[in-house]
């Protein structure tokens, strides 16, 4: 994100980040060579043309970027299934610069709005959003004749506000992309054996229900007996920030 005011120069890391009209207003830590850290600048930054912005993006990317990093392999193609805003594939894409990233979403303006990010932050490494709809049987087709094998596929944030139709067709295709070894990640707010991690979980699992009684806190032994019938084995569950869980599964 580039500061209209301030020529930036030393290492500097976002604090907080939230939207204020059409602007960005960025809180950032600065370190210039060897002096101290400061914690001192706020500026606006407008959303380039087409952008949306989803807060909750800011908060868990560094979390989640920390797993990737243990997680995906140095060189490859990771699909990013339901990319919404496009802030996750820029800043991933750009921090893990030896990867393709390969965004999509069925959603035109999210579509836009990834293109909008990845063209802002010059991320070379994203390549032109997908028009992906992972309820639709065969979705994979599409990918597979673009890219043939993917090395992980990423999801954010989407199994709980989709139904079983979406999920296990994503799986389906997911299980058939993935190349020997790759792996499925799935983000979010899960139940274990049944029970909710958090009480805003169970909150939040009313909330969706009540909303479209398809969607819902999912459990993961029931998305992991899903994956497994498919040939993707569990291998991790990492606890998340705000009661999230990052899921790995590899297939085999
Ligand atoms: C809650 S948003 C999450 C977006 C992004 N991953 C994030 O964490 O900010 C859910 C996204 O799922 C997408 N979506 C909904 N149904 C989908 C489907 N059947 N296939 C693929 N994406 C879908 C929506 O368009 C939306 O962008």
């Amino acid at each position: 994100m580039r500061c209209p005011n301030h020529r930036l120069v030393g290492r500097r890391s976002v604090l907080s980040c939230r939207p204020s009209g059409n602007m960005m207003e960025v809180k950032l830590v600065f370190q210039i060579r060897d002096r101290l850290p400061v914690q001192v600048l706020c500026m606006s930054a407008p959303l380039p043309p087409g952008a949306q912005h989803a807060p909750a993006t800011m908060r868990n990317r560094a979390p989640i970027l920390e797993v990737l990093r243990t997680v995906l392999p140095e060189h490859g193609l990771v699909l990013e299934i339901a990319s919404g805003t496009g802030e996750h594939a820029s800043f991933f894409a750009q921090a893990l610069p030896g990867l393709v990233w390969q965004p999509s979403d069925p959603d035109a303006d999210c579509r836009a709005s990834i293109t909008a990010h990845a063209g802002a932050a010059g991320a070379g490494n994203v390549l032109p959003a997908l028009d992906l709809d992972v309820s639709v049987p065969q979705w994979q087709r599409d990918v597979a004749e673009r890219h043939g094998p993917v090395d992980a596929a990423l999801c954010i944030n989407l199994v709980h506000i989709t139904a079983w139709t979406t999920i296990d067709p994503m799986m389906t295709g997911v299980a058939e992309l993935l190349a020997d070894g790759g792996c499925l990640l799935l983000y979010g707010p899960f139940r274990i054996e049944g029970r909710h991690t958090a009480p805003s979980n169970a909150a939040f699992d009313t909330a969706l229900r009540t909303q479209n009684p398809s969607w819902g806190v999912r459990n993961l032994e029931d998305l992991t007996d899903a994956a497994a019938s498919r040939g993707l084995i569990r291998e991790q569950v990492i606890a998340m920030p705000a009661n999230n869980q990052m899921v790995v599964y590899r297939k085999r």
